[in-house]
This record gives C-alpha cells, sequence and structure tokens, in this order.
C-alpha cells in the first residue's frame, strides 16, 4: 500500500529499546560515502572525512547513511562492517543523487515534462532504478519537484516546469517509477520528493536566495507536487535550503511538522539537503552550531546530511532536556522503520550483487528507451515552409559548437553516466544518412561554447553557402544550469548569436538546435530561423534521438513546460500568472500591464508545440451549462489531423475562473492527454472536470470551491483555442 511502512517491524522497538543516545544519534546522521568512487564535485566540502574514518564511523554505529559513492564489491563491505562488526549490526543506508539516469542518461527532468508523458518518465525513472540498484544503491535523491516560475533559476532544469498539474503528474510517476511496485525488491529505489519548499520560488530566481510567497500559493502552486509524490509512495523527503517568509524550511515546524506530519500523515523519513541544518547560523536564524540542531530537529528533520551537527549536539540536548528522549526515539523509529520497509533487515545486501552490477553495465533496452524519451522530450517550435523534416539527399551544413561535442550531453546532475556510449549530434546524423551519401553532411564547429576560434565564423558561412540548409546547434553549456546556476539574461552566450547572424546572412534556410537547461529568451537570427527545436539536453542518445526528428522517422510530440519570453526581463514569467486590473489589450494603449519594448505575453507559451502535421481543434464544448459544487462535468473540442503523416497530439484542458474571493489566474492547466493521430483523423478528445478540481485557497484561508462563471479550454497551448463557459452552483 503506497506510504504505508506500517505494520511497524518489532525489530525496530526492540532495537530502539538497547540503542545508547550515540548510538541513536548516529542513525540521524548521513556523511558522503568515501569509501567508494565517490562523486566529490558535485558538494562542497564539509566535514569531508576519509575512507578509513569513514569505516570506522559505521562500525562504531554512527552514521545511518551514505551517500554519492557506488559500487557493489565496495557498498557490499560498508554493509558488511556495519552489520558484522557493529554492536547492533544495523545496516546503512546507501544513496545518491541519481536524478535522470544512471549509466544510461536519459533527458533532464525537464526536457522529459515536454515529452507531457508521465507514463514515459514512470518507465525511465524505473530504468533508473535498475541501474542504480545494480550499482549498490538503495536510494535516491530525486525527484525533484519544484514549481520553476523563473527561467533564471537554473535548477528549473531538474523539475517539471511552471505548471502544478503537470508537475504533480510527473512527481508521481517519477516516484512510482523509482519506488517499483515493491519496496523490497532488489530494483526498488527509495524516492526523495525535493526541496521541500518553495525552491523554486526563491526571489530573482537566485539559487538559495529568500522566498517570500503567500499562503495561497504555497498551497496552491508548490505543494501539490510534493503531495501526489508522497501519495504514490515516496518514504523519504529532503527539506529545502531556503527560508519562507522568514523561516528556513529545514527548521520550519509548521511545514515539517504541522503539514508534513500532522496533517498529510507522514510516515517516512525527513532528511535535510547538504548541511542545511549548519546554514541556519549563516541564515541568522540560530544562535550557533548547538542552536542550529536544536532548531532543525525540532522542527521534524529526522536525519542530517553532512553537517555532522546532530552527532556532535544532539546528545547534549537530549541530556539537557531541551530535545525530549521520546522526541529522538521517534525520529530513529522513522529511520528504522524505512531500513525495515525496504527490506534490509531481512537482507542487508539487498542491491549489492557484484554479478547483478556487471550485467547491467549495459543495457540494450534502457539504450533504447534513452533514444525513445529524447526524442518524444524534442520541441519544435517553429517550422516555416515546412524545411523540416530535412530530405536524406539534402546537403546540410551541421554548423555551432554542439556539433561534435559530447561533454554536453547529460545535463546537470549527471554523476555516473556512461560517457563511452553517449551520441553526439554530429554521429546521430551520419548514422542516419546512407552511406554514400555521408559526405553531404559538412560539420563545421563556428565557435566554441563561449568562446570565438580562429577563422571559426567564416568557415561557417563558407559551409552555410555550400549547403542546402543549415542545422545551426547553439545552447547553453550544461554547467549554466543546475545547483547555484542562476543567470541575469536567459540569452544563447553573444559569440553564439555573432554565429547564428552571420550564418543567416548567407541567406540558407537555418533549422535551430536548441540545447537548453531552461527557457531562453530568442533574438535575432535565432528566434527568426525556418525551424526551432528545442531539445534540452537528452541525454546517452542524444545524437539519434535528434536525428530522428530531424529526418522525420519521428513526428516531434513534446509541448514547452515552460513559456519562452520574448525577452529576460520578463521574468518571472509564467502563463497562469494572476489577472491584473489593467490587462493588455490589443490596441497597445497606454496604461496597460505590458513593458515599454514588449508586450505581456510569451513568445512561445507553455504548452506549445508542433508536430509534422497540421493540427485544428474546434470550439470548446461543455456538457451542461452547470456543475455542481460535487459534480463533474465533460468538456471537449474536436481534433483534426489536416495532414498527410500521423503526429501524436498533446490535447489541454485549461479552465479560468472567472471571479474568485483571491484573484485567479488567467488560465490554470487541469489535464492533458498525448493521443496518436492518423492523417486525416477527426476526434471529439473528451476530459472530465470534478467540481474539486475548481477549489484553491480561498480568501478565508481554507481550501475549497467557491460558486461562480467559469470558462474551459480545450486547446493545443496556454493561450490557444475556443472556450466554452459553464456555471458552478
Ligand atoms: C545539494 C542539492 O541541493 C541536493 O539536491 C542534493 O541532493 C544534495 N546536494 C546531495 O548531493
Amino acid at each position: 500500500m503506497p506510504n504505508d511502512v506500517k505494520p511497524a517491524d518489532p525489530r525496530v522497538e526492540t532495537l530502539l529499546a538497547r540503542m545508547t543516545v550515540e548510538e541513536k544519534v548516529g542513525q540521524l546522521g548521513m556523511f558522503a560515502d568515501m569509501v567508494r568512487p565517490f562523486a566529490p564535485d558535485v558538494n562542497p566540502e564539509a566535514n569531508v572525512r576519509n575512507a578509513g574514518e569513514v569505516l570506522e564511523q559505521v562500525r562504531a554505529g554512527r552514521v545511518g547513511a551514505l551517500f554519492n559513492g557506488v559500487g557493489a564489491v565496495q557498498g557490499r563491505e560498508i554493509q558488511r562492517v556495519a552489520v558484522e562488526e557493529s554492536r547492533l549490526g544495523i545496516p546503512v543506508l546507501l544513496a545518491a543523487d541519481v536524478i535522470h539516469g544512471m549509466r544510461t542518461v536519459f533527458p533532464i527532468p525537464l526536457g522529459e515534462a515536454a515529452s507531457f508523458e508521465p507514463a514515459l518518465a514512470e518507465r525511465t525513472a524505473r530504468a533508473t532504478a535498475v541501474e542504480a540498484t545494480a550499482a549498490g544503491l538503495h536510494w535516491t535523491f530525486a525527484p525533484a519537484v519544484d514549481i520553476a516560475r523563473d527561467q533564471r533559476w537554473g535548477r528549473g532544469a531538474e523539475g517539471a516546469g511552471e505548471d502544478t498539474v503537470l508537475g504533480s503528474a510527473f512527481a508521481a510517476a517519477r516516484v512510482r517509477g523509482f519506488q517499483g511496485g515493491d519496496l523490497r525488491a532488489a530494483d526498488s529505489l527509495l524516492a526523495t520528493p525535493k526541496h521541500f519548499v518553495a525552491y523554486g520560488a526563491v526571489a530573482a530566481g537566485m539559487d538559495y536566495n529568500y522566498v517570500e510567497i503567500s499562503e495561497g500559493t504555497l498551497h496552491d502552486v508548490h505543494l501539490p507536487p510534493f503531495k501526489a509524490a508522497l501519495d504514490a509512495g515516496a518514504l523519504a523527503v529532503m527539506t529545502a535550503f531556503n527560508d519562507i517568509n522568514g523561516v528556513p524550511a529545514s527548521a520550519n515546524h509548521a511545514l515539517l511538522t504541522g503539514l508534513l506530519r500532522e496533517q498529510w500523515q507522514f510516515p517516512g523519513l525527513v532528511v535535510s539537503d547538504y548541511t542545511a541544518d549548519m546554514e541556519l547560523v549563516a541564515h541568522g536564524y540560530a544562535e550557533d552550531d548547538r542552536d542550529a540542531t536544536r532548531r532543525a530537529f525540532g522542527a521534524g528533520m529526522d536525519m542530517s546530511m553532512q553537517s555532522g551537527f546532530y552527532a556532535a549536539h544532539l546528545p547534549a540536548l537530549v541530556e539537557s532536556g531541551e530535545v525530549p528522549m521520546a522526541a529522538l526515539d521517534e525520529a530513529v523509529r522513522r529511520v528504522l522503520s524505512v531500513k525495515a520497509a525496504i527490506g534490509l533487515f531481512d537482507d542487508p545486501y539487498r542491491s549489492l550483487d557484484p554479478a547483478r552490477e556487471s550485467d547491467t553495465s549495459h543495457l540494450a533496452a534502457h539504450e533504447a528507451l534513452a533514444r525513445d524519451a529524447a526524442r518524444r522530450s524534442i520541441v519544435l517550435l517553429r517550422n516555416e515552409g515546412g524545411v523540416l523534416p530535412l530530405r536524406r539527399d539534402a546537403r546540410i551544413a551541421l554548423v555551432g559548437p554542439f556539433a561534435r561535442d559530447t561533454d554536453n550531453i547529460e545535463g546537470c546532475w549527471t554523476l555516473f553516466g556512461d560517457r563511452s556510449r553517449y551520441v553526439a549530434l554530429e554521429a546521430g546524423l551520419r548514422a542516419a544518412l546512407p552511406a554514400g551519401a555521408t559526405a553531404s553532411l559538412e560539420v563545421v564547429d563556428g565557435c566554441s561554447m563561449e568562446e570565438a576560434i580562429d577563422g571559426g565564423i567564416e568557415a561557417a558561412v563558407a559551409a552555410a553557402r555550400r549547403a542546402e540548409v543549415v542545422v545551426l546547434a547553439l545552447g547553453e553549456p550544461q554547467r549554466y544550469s543546475g545547483e547555484a546556476q542562476s543567470r541575469t539574461r536567459i540569452t544563447l552566450p553573444p559569440v553564439q548569436q555573432a554565429l547564428a547572424e552571420a550564418v543567416a546572412a548567407t541567406g540558407t534556410p537555418l533549422v535551430v538546435l536548441l540545447r537548453n537547461g531552461r527557457a531562453l529568451a530568442l533574438e535575432g537570427a535565432v528566434r527568426d530561423a525556418a525551424a526551432i527545436l528545442v531539445t534540452w539536453f537528452l541525454g546517452s542518445q542524444t545524437g539519434h534521438a535528434v536525428a530522428d526528428v530531424l529526418f522525420g522517422d519521428y513526428s516531434p510530440s513534446g509541448r514547452l513546460p515552460v513559456s519562452f519570453p520574448h525577452d529576460s526581463g520578463q521574468q518571472p514569467f509564467f502563463y497562469n500568472h494572476p489577472r491584473t486590473g489593467r490587462p493588455e489589450t490589443p490596441d497597445m494603449s497606454e496604461f496597460k500591464a505590458r513593458w515599454r519594448e514588449y508586450p505581456n505575453t510569451a513568445l512561445y507559451p507553455f504548452g506549445h508545440g508542433l508536430g509534422y502535421a497540421p493540427v485544428e481543434y474546434g470550439p470548446t464544448v461543455v456538457s451542461a451549462p452547470v456543475i455542481a459544487p460535487d459534480g463533474v462535468l465533460e468538456a471537449w473540442a474536436t481534433v483534426s489531423n489536416r495532414g498527410t503523416r500521423a503526429v501524436e497530439e498533446v490535447v489541454q484542458l485549461y479552465v479560468h475562473d472567472r471571479v474568485g474571493s483571491r484573484v485567479r489566474p488567467v488560465r490554470e492547466l487541469k489535464d492533458f492527454r498525448k493521443i496518436v493521430m492518423q492523417p486525416g483523423e477527426s476526434r471529439e478528445v473528451r476530459f472530465h472536470l470534478q467540481a474539486a478540481q475548481l477549489a484553491f485557497t480561498r480568501a478565508d484561508g481554507r481550501f475549497g470551491v467557491e460558486p461562480g462563471r467559469f470558462d474551459a479550454w480545450v486547446a493545443p497551448s496556454a493561450t490557444a483555442g475556443t472556450p466554452a463557459g459553464f456555471t458552478l452552483a
């Protein structure tokens, strides 16, 4: 049953009764795994120990979990020391940041969200879990379920974009995929929705910054993906670095205890982010290290990552009575119960099988899945004059710093990818061309990611002149997104823009391939290119997946999970913003909510994306003019494929609440469905809308519906479609 670690394992209470305070506190500490091949470059040093010391701590019963090391052989040795050489023989949890693939790398989560296929994310998470557990892991710090409404924030790459309904669907799917049907299975990977909470709402999109947020936005926008992940059975939650209206998330009693434990009845464990308890001092929320420990633990944080603060200060806090023994026992009980739930007391060597590790080192099925996931994540923004798909016999110039690159394929937070199998764009395109035709593909870098190269632009221009079409591979270096990677301008590096302008001036049609970890503000020749494909960071199979789309073996079916603005200065820009009192009108009159330079719109809205056939939508129809407060309404539109090839269409249901006790968003996604449409096919696509889906945090502070008038759209994006009105009684 999801979310259930009961019936309580009797071994937990037996152990608890035998534990010293030091051993109890030991279970609440997680440390960098310096024993196994380790990924140290992702976290700053904090009380880092050496391998010998780590094993000594395990032997002394002072370690509950280790993280970011891998390998089944050494993992067995760590576990052997825990089980055979520590006094109580409690196994350790072995954890890591396995975010979008282990050996086989899948698209970054934001990219995969563009598929609008949660079932796909469930499959890639399952494959990830199979590989991660084979490498000796029990636990991943994923999925990131932060809603990212500001594209300057680099960690939007790790989540599912700006929308709560889409984000919740992906959060739940990823948890199901990681954990599988049976938590005790050797290939089940414990999931950790993070970062609790509102981490995506940091001011100015600057990572780690403060968060000022209304109760309504917190509850209606940022919390639902966590609830969805927990309802899907996640047994761990990671706290966020940021404060929320002045109270750090990692010491937030109202959220960690009041909401998570008491209201939501979360039975699993709460782990800090890396040294988040220590950081309470830098926040100015705790006097000193001891006070930070007291506040974090007291708020409901069970396990402390890397600071060593719990080990250093909890015993004295218990001794003084500032932390009751019962509270310590409760936290230890949760950690031990999670260990019991995943079967570690029955088989501490679960997921530590070197034979399975070598059998799983390369799985063809996972590679095929990575290719399919990658091509399903690609979004075609524009395709003027049907320049795509490309003819295989066309003279193609592949230009740009990403053309042959394999260092910027995996995207942020890939610690253990098998780099030897990464497929660059050039390799993918060549593999898709008939053997004799390879001469028709000319490849030129033009510039490096951020700098000019001697004669680069001239060579690119010459190649463009010889070609019938230029495929221009541009984008953000991969280190522009991920943790601590915030940008003020979400544009391409200037040297790449200069390359695009020079190549465009040849007049040869341009197909732009964007590689990106966030929505970008497109400018000049890039914005005006004949075709634009958003390819995010697609992972191991990048080259093949892009070739599948370029040559039309796959009709693109991705849709934007984030709005592409006209300009960086519009951030935070998201489609479901509250209405203003002076909405922009087409006549652009002066005193309206718009910018001097740009309208208050997206260049490409949330939900937008094209395939290789035109799809038309009829007006939205609703089944009844009135819906009861506990009722259901049907909403539909006739959707028609007017082209000559089959496509996949993402049909989206949006709603707008015309009058509310709090100002309501201009539109909100309520549901979506990806369907295959044959050439010439017309179909009524129907959604059931429950009245409960119209609920929000009202002015009285309660979550519920309000009677009144609504509009519904069945549409291909957040700004398209013809609405139908209805009334909630
Ligand atoms: C800090 C990051 O915020 C978090 O997402 C990650 O899981 C931890 N470091 C552990 O590496």
